[in-house]
């Protein structure tokens, strides 16, 4: 028999309490990190808020002022379309909350746990508040503290003011605690230069903990266009997600739930189901149970459903991207490809697009030639578990040795991969599941941009050697030119013009630059 006493201690925990527990599931583990983390949070909130509003491009100012040995306040700032009074709570003091998660749409959030996570790190390590300022519309602008209640999973505000004022957006600043502004890698400024790289429609001003403001303009000065609102496709779904639509739709029939509810599922395709599953597809969708919904997703894979529409996918574009290379790395050589469209897990479309830059402020920062690589996912800057992204495992796989880059070659590579619903792994959000399909297509893209490259390099290099073989021909022009004259008695300043333009037209392939 159980004994219920020891269930006594028995309790619920809300999604809060798990996630202060488990942190670093978020990204609060290490000290660069924890505080790069609640930058990313806030800046990709910004991107995405700015860009829900009509003709408005983003504008950011970030923050960081040292308070003391690992302590450290997080300002972000944005010029979106601000928070109402009512939602303030729930946007950043309340996890799994958000406008994003029921949408099949390319965006960068999606599980809302970003902003209160940031909140709540600040408010454990610091036991602070974060401010928020956000403005009304009309002139009007609140201010207030907020704060979460852990166990409840629900924001409290406190010291809650209005005034007017000229602001418009929202502005959130977060003290915390037991975390190091470092220069390098994997900390703020890279994450900032790497969001400026894939998004080169925003204007971001950061001044860092030693009072230096960096000033990033736009590369390109037109929005990109909106991502559109998609329906998941049949193939490619979860048993767990299928049952989530499910509960939501507002479908009489599981039937019509699978045509208004998904993509290419005509009632034909419908029909085609109804014969091959063991239920009756006129019941409600909301009846739907755990067998039944694994019944049908076995049966998707079995029928020949019409490709993911994929003109809901935005990626950078290929002249944007190579604008935001062009103003940020100021390369020697540079080259962009964009993969066409493509779907993993037979139902689930992305593209990829690559670029890679050598010379010029390319390859890593710290002074050193060296080759580095840039991840991101729906434009959104990846710095941290890198080995199990399926983007560096590409990037390893390629043989850059037959394009000519070496270690030491000044590149940087840059890979975008963008998607409706990006495989991560984790709910940190920091790297992307290997799967075959997307790694072929990184794979196939770094291939082609590698050849590109190695072209070029290869013909620099030949350039190199001709240009010094031209130079020992010069050495020696004027004693040749000396013993001809001893020899023919000619006129040795004649010969010497002479032996000159024969290296000329020899060499004219190489041109006229000497260095
Ligand atoms: N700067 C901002 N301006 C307007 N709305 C915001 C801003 N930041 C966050 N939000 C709102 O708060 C919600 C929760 O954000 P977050 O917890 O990061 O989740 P997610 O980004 O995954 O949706 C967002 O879905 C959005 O509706
Ligand atoms: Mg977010």
């Amino acid at each position: 028999m159980p004994d219920p006493e020891q269930f006594q201690e028995f309790q619920e925990h809300s999604v809060a309490e798990f996630f202060k527990k488990n942190r670093q599931m978020l990204g609060y583990s290490g000290k660069i990190k924890s505080l790069t983390t609640v930058v990313h949070e806030y800046v990709t909130n910004l991107i995405d808020a700015v860009e829900e509003e009509e003709d408005n491009l983003p504008e950011a100012f970030v923050k960081i002022e040292e308070l003391g040995p690992e302590h450290y306040k997080v300002i972000v700032e944005d010029n979106g379309p601000g928070i109402p009074e009512d939602y303030i709570g729930r946007a950043f003091g309340q996890m799994l909350a958000g406008t994003k998660f029921h949408r099949f749409m390319q965006q960068r959030g999606q599980q809302g746990i970003g902003a209160a996570g940031a909140v709540m790190f600040g408010q454990v390590t610091t036991g602070k508040p974060t401010k928020v300022i956000t403005s009304q519309g009309d002139g009007e602008i609140l201010e207030c503290d907020l704060s979460i209640d852990v166990q409840e999973n629900k924001a409290t505000l406190d010291n809650k003011k209005t005034y007017s004022g000229e602001m418009k957006g929202t502005r959130i600043e977060t003290e915390v605690k037991n975390v190091l502004y470092q220069k390098g890698r994997y900390g703020v400024d890279e994450y900032l230069r790497r969001t400026v790289l894939a998004n080169p429609h925003l204007k971001l001003t950061y001044v860092d903990p030693e009072g230096k403001t960096i000033v990033y303009d736009r590369a390109v000065q037109d929005l990109p266009p909106k991502p559109k609102e998609a329906k998941p496709h049949p193939q490619g779904v979860t048993v767990d997600d299928l049952l989530g639509y499910a509960m939501q739709s507002n479908s009489q029939k599981i039937k019509s739930f699978l045509k208004n509810d998904f993509t290419r599922v005509s009632g034909k395709k419908a029909k085609e189901i109804q014969e091959k599953v063991s239920f009756d597809l006129n019941k409600r969708p909301g009846d739907l149970n755990w067998d039944e919904a694994e019944e049908l997703v076995n049966t998707f894979d079995e029928i020949d459903f019409m490709r993911p529409p994929t003109d809901v996918l935005v990626p950078i574009g290929e002249e944007r991207l190579k604008k935001a290379v062009e103003e940020q790395l100021e390369p020697e050589f540079k080259t962009v490809i964009e993969r066409k469209p493509k779907a993993y897990r037979g139902g689930v479309p992305f593209v990829v697009e690559v670029a890679l830059a050598y010379g010029g402020k390319a390859g890593n920062d710290n002074g050193e030639d060296e080759i580095e690589a840039m991840r991101f996912s729906n434009r959104v800057p990846l710095l941290f578990n890198k080995g199990s992204c399926a983007i560096t495992k590409s990037v390893d796989s390629v043989d850059w040795d037959r394009y000519a880059v070496k270690e030491n070659t000044p590149l940087t590579i840059l890979v975008n991969f963008t998607s409706i619903h990006v495989p991560y792994i984790g709910a940190g959000k920091k790297a992307i599941a290997d799967e075959e399909e997307i790694k072929k297509e990184i794979r196939l893209a770094l291939m082609k941009a590698g050849r590109k490259l190695g072209n070029y390099l290869k013909g620099k290099r030949k350039k190199k050697q001709r240009l010094q073989k031209k130079k020992t021909f010069e050495t020696y022009i004027p004693e040749t030119a000396k013993s001809l004259a001893d020899i023919t008695g000619k006129d040795e300043e004649e010969i010497r013009k002479h032996l000159e333009s024969v290296v000329k037209q020899r060499f004219s392939d190489i041109g006229e630059d000497e260095d």
